[in-house]
């Protein structure tokens, strides 16, 4: 049976997923299956975007019918010959003898290298154009991403660009079609860092080129030859890309690769690791002999630092390292900075010999604080990694341990008072799950983009409102203004909604479009928001959002944090206790007033109205 996707009005995916391929071109491993994709437009002529791989051969011809439903198929554009996107060509050209294949010279060639017949063709160069009938579609050379006779199609009328392998990713689509219907970042961003690093990975230059090719371009939506569809947030995907094809990390912090017999050099690699983790240093560790050469090399382009610890194999470096290193070699890794633990029982060779694999890459700089290991780890070899652990520290100066106690052997003082300071506003955020309305008071809105137009917001866990964005993902924020009367604080701040109804009190069931209420009294703007992403802080969690609908509601001035406590908040009155007059002695609430009566606050102790901690209280 067919199984198509729709992606426009009249663009189908007719490709397939193989969940059975063991290893992508014979050495990726592909434990998330793999998509090959293949795309038919239907316009006055009808347009094949590439084949696919034999594997998944039968589903392919079947959508092809099912989504030209009898029409004949016209134009075949050949982006890319690997024959996982072309293998499927000889038997296409078998059942639509008529269609026109279409693509460059180097391809023409290919064809006629892969099979044992020319097609009818139409040769095609750098800006050639075809119209199909509404659609446009412009030819741009992509030669070396991933193979030289690569291209790529712009459709100008719907600003799509058919990326061949660009923009691809590992991973089956299991029954999604877009990126944005999934959770890319965490379920999908490390198989696509796999994919180009593995695929493409060597060949940045040219990468380069056709990002400067496709910034000249307005493009709205991206079918590339593995993977999602891209429609939404793009420059994320393509920031990705700028940054690969420079081979400048993703991040700060160090991969930890080690090969080791009977586990002394992976002891040492261990060390190094905590007393990197104890300077605040971000670490991952990877075992050669058992994570697949594809994942390290992937997580080398992500690093900005990497260690390479090894023990001495056959006068060499150990087979495994060995390899992963040429593999990297290979990639043309660059702008790291590379430490090196040797081992060896009577000659350690390998440090030296991994200096001279990494010395003909571009711009890696090994450290002089090398460390040389005889069998297993001792007190010499303990400083000589404490001293290779400072010097990589010393790259890390936002490290989290540590800041407070520098400089003239002071120690910093934290005066919470200073976070009051901050120019914070009020909102009421609102969310909606399992049918009930709910909302709590925040001061932690914050725009972090203008393209794609996003939005923060920080979340106590003990609020109800919090554990319904993480369920449904979605939002509204409805910015505060000065004519906000104390009791819209209590009614949102000082109760929980999983006591009562908040909206009780609410004449008014005003909705944006995602179905969420907000407030069209006391706020002078609501922002509604779907989460993109979300970071757990302990106490709090940190949600990214895109902005889905916003419009303003009044002029009037939004509050601040300060103005609230100067206008809005009632001064808190300690109550005297006793006949005797003696004040209570106790601890009262910065934000709502609540009183504690005690002699001491315990150091975790949560405001039961406010849900702000002890630091947010004073003696009274
Ligand atoms: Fe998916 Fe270079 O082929």
């Amino acid at each position: 049976m067919h199984c198509v996707k729709k992606i426009t009005s009249d663009l189908v995916w007719v490709g397939a997923n193989d969940r059975r391929l063991a290893m992508f071109e014979g050495v990726y491993s592909v434990p998330d299956g793999v998509s090959y994709n293949s795309y038919l437009l239907l316009d006055d002529k009808t347009v094949l975007f590439d084949t696919v791989d034999t594997a998944v051969g039968r589903r392919f011809f079947e959508n092809v019918a099912f989504a030209l439903d009898g029409r004949q198929l016209d134009y075949l554009i050949i982006q890319h010959m690997e024959p996982d996107h072309s293998a499927t060509l000889d038997e296409l050209i078998l059942r639509y003898p008529d269609v026109k294949v279409v693509c460059n010279a180097k391809t023409l060639a290919m064809i006629k290298q892969f099979f044992d017949f020319e097609p009818d063709a139409h040769i095609v160069k750098e800006n050639d154009t075809l119209n199909t009938g509404r659609h446009n579609l412009h030819f741009v050379m992509a030669p070396m991403v991933h193979w030289p006779e690569v291209m790529v199609t712009y459709d100008s009328t719907d600003k799509i660009l058919f990326s061949a392998d660009a923009f691809g990713t590992f991973g089956a689509l299991n029954g999604a079609i877009f990126a944005d219907e999934v959770d890319f970042n965490a379920d999908y961003m490390n198989e696509a860092r796999r994919y180009y690093t593995n695929i493409v990975g060597k060949y940045g230059t040219q990468v380069q080129a056709l990002l400067g090719k496709a910034s000249a371009l307005e493009i709205e939506m991206i079918c590339p030859l593995h993977g999602f569809v891209w429609r939404k947030n793009l420059s994320d995907f393509i920031s990705k890309y700028a940054l690969w094809s420079v081979y400048e990390p993703e991040e700060k912090g160090v991969m930890i690769a080690y090969a080791s017999v009977y586990g002394n050099t992976e002891n040492a690699a261990e060390v190094l690791s905590c007393m990197l983790r104890e300077k605040g240093v971000k670490t991952v560790m990877f075992d050669v002999s058992v994570t697949p050469a594809s994942e390290i090399v992937a997580a080398a382009f992500k690093w900005s630092h990497i260690v390479f610890a090894s023990t001495t194999y056959n006068a060499g470096i150990f087979i495994s390292m060995d390899e992963v290193i040429s593999d990297l070699v290979a990639h043309n890794i660059q702008n790291r900075t590379v430490a090196i633990i040797e081992n060896g029982s009577w000659t350690a060779t390998s440090g030296g010999l991994i200096r001279e694999k990494l010395e003909k890459c571009k711009s890696i700089n090994i450290l002089e604080q090398s460390v040389s290991i005889k069998s297993a780890l001792k007190a010499a070899g303990l400083s000589e990694l404490e001293a290779m652990a400072e010097a990589i520290a010393a790259d890390f100066p936002c490290a989290t341990t540590g800041i407070a106690n520098k400089g003239d052997g002071k120690t910093a003082n934290i005066d919470t008072n200073a976070m009051f300071k901050l120019s914070y506003g009020l909102f009421v955020l609102t969310a909606k799950d399992k049918g009930k309305d709910n909302g709590c008071i925040i001061n932690t809105t914050i725009q972090i983009t203008s393209t794609p137009l996003r939005i923060s917001i920080a979340v106590s866990k003990a609020n109800f409102t919090h554990d319904m964005i993480v369920n449904t993902c979605e939002f509204n924020v409805s910015i505060l203004d000065t004519s906000a009367p104390f009791k819209l604080f209590k009614q949102f701040g000082f109760q929980s909604g999983r006591d009562v109804d908040k909206f009780a009190e609410c004449d008014y069931n005003d909705r944006t479009v995602n179905g969420l209420r907000y407030l069209h009294e006391y706020s002078n703007c609501v922002i509604a928001a779907k989460v993109v992403d979300s970071y757990d802080y302990g106490s709090h969690t940190l949600f990214i959002a895109d902005v889905t609908e916003s419009f303003v509601l009044s002029n009037i001035p939004s509050v601040t944090y300060q103005y609230y406590f100067d206008n809005i908040k009632p001064k808190p009155q300690p109550k005297i206790a006793g006949q005797d007059g003696e004040k209570k002695k106790g601890f009262v609430c910065k934000i709502c007033g609540y009183i504690y009566e005690g002699d001491t606050l315990p150091a975790d102790f949560i405001c039961p109205i406010c849900k702000h901690g002890a630091v947010d209280f004073e003696p009274l």
